[in-house]
């Protein structure tokens, strides 16, 4: 179902309940950079967690690494980065803005002041500059002294410390190809456009894997992972018909790879990128190679052969995980299911939901809320995420726990006294159950 303004809406329900603050926000903001508030940083957490899970934890063949966000600036020209990790800027000759020249073309900024996709958004203007290279790397110093010779980077990606590190971590953790190796970690871009909430940010996290392969099993391996990267929106419910596949046409592929397909979701702002698998080749472990003198081969043990191992690797950004998901769990109910007309429900996954129970005794006084309290405090220690409440009417908590994707809500009332039972509702069917006390952390435990 289509919401009217349902971008504004969740801005505003981010903001009132704790998930997304805009950063430096007392000091007028800061422009593409967001703060992940007390129910924001819970569900980006849940989502890294299951990502490790997923990829790492559940795969053999799969290490992880945490690199550093600084690294020698030789790394980067290796890469390619100082020489090609650009995006095409125009700048208004009236008003000065700046804009990306690709999305321009595409009539992203078409709206009052641009009728056109060549007219400048800001003032209206037709008359901009050529587009020339911009780097999108942030520069800073090594050490106290600022010149050319300490300039180093903010990592763009996280991948590079998995190309440098590749022998290092082949021979401690002793992998042998075909193998992977996983992070997750922090990555900056000087974007020069950011905005569409928190899709488009200059700080920002990547879960990423680099999978290493004998050259000639590239491709067959390409398939298997955009599989598994597809399957992981799906398990956690994305509906589907808003995903698709986005083939990078040969001359727009990135410097290294021979061949990238992206995941799209179609936000109410336009089909966008989500995650994305490219084929790396031998692209990195050669630069690196040459770079730095060091061998970055691997020897096969059955031919009794060396060879530079090719490279796919599937990538995503969290926040844009984050962010699909309440898009796509936000609802409105139109007054036919037994909600008013207009209530909000997030409909998250259990495993991601900022809070996963809530608990709530009928009455504030009395033998209730030591019940209530109980249950909450044994729900914390099993390491589910939970939350009391006792104010307002019962049907205004569920209201508070649907509108922020609570999947369970647990109430004791009086005949819990007499029967030891508690009431457990969900939050999609609102359909209501009577547990055991004594069975109800098991009860919960299981569904997660
Ligand atoms: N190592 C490959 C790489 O960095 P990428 O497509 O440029 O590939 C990986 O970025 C993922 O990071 C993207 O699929 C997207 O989900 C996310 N991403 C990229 N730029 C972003 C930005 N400015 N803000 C938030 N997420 C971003």
């Amino acid at each position: 179902m289509r919401i009217d303004g349902m971008m504004e809406k969740l801005v505003s329900l981010c903001k009132r309940r704790g998930f997304v603050f805009q950063g430096s926000e007392i000091y007028g903001g800061i422009g593409g950079v967001w703060h992940y508030g007390p129910l924001g940083v819970e569900m980006k957490k849940a989502i890294k967690d299951l990502w490790w899970k997923t990829f790492v934890t559940k795969c053999p063949d799969i290490v992880g690494i945490e690199g550093a966000i600084l690294m020698n600036p030789q790394v980067w020209s290796a890469s390619g980065h100082i020489e090609s990790f650009t995006d095409p800027l125009v700048e208004c000759k009236q008003c000065h803005a700046r804009y990306r020249a690709d999305h321009m073309k595409e009539g992203k900024f078409v709206g009052d002041k641009a009728k056109e996709a060549d007219q400048c958004p800001v003032c209206g203007s037709k008359e901009m500059t050529e587009a020339r290279n911009f780097n999108l790397m942030f520069k800073t110093f090594l050490g106290p002294v600022e010149n050319e010779a300490n300039i180093t980077y903010l990592r763009p990606e996280t991948a590079q410390a998995m190309f440098t590190d590749f022998k290092l971590v082949l021979e401690s953790s002793r992998q042998k190809i075909p193998f992977g190796i996983a992070q997750i970690g922090k990555a900056f871009r000087n974007e020069i456009t950011t905005g569409d909430f928190f899709f488009r940010s200059r700080e920002f996290e990547m879960g990423e894997i680099e999978y290493f392969v004998k050259p000639g099993e590239d491709e067959e391996v390409f398939d298997e992972w955009f599989g598994r990267w597809k399957q992981f929106y799906l398990d956690l419910g994305v509906d589907k018909t808003k995903l698709r596949e986005r083939e990078h046409a040969k001359d727009a592929l990135a410097h290294y790879s021979k061949r990238t397909v992206d995941i799209e979701y179609e936000f109410p702002f336009g089909w966008s990128e989500l995650a994305g698998v490219a084929n790396r080749t031998d692209y990195d472990l050669s630069q690196h190679e040459k770079f730095s003198g060091k061998e970055m081969k691997y020897f096969d043990e059955e031919t009794g052969k060396k060879y530079t191992p090719y490279v796919i690797e599937p990538t995503m950004g969290i926040e844009r995980i984050m962010l699909v998901l309440l898009v796509d769990g936000y609802s409105e109910s139109d007054g036919t299911d037994g909600r008013e007309s207009g209530e909000v429900v997030l409909r998250l996954d259990p495993r991601i939901a900022p809070m996963q129970v809530g608990v709530f005794p009928l009455v504030k006084k009395g033998k209730l809320p030591e019940i209530a309290q109980k249950i909450y405090r044994d729900l914390l220690n099993e390491g589910v995420r939970a939350f009391y409440d006792e104010t307002g009417s019962v049907g205004r908590r569920y209201r508070r726990q649907d509108e922020i994707g609570t999947p369970w809500c647990i109430t004791v009332d009086f005949e819990s006294l007499e029967d030891n039972k508690v009431t457990v509702r969900e939050r999609d069917s609102m359909r209501q159950e009577r547990v055991e006390i004594d069975n109800l952390i098991n009860y919960i435990v299981e569904k997660i």
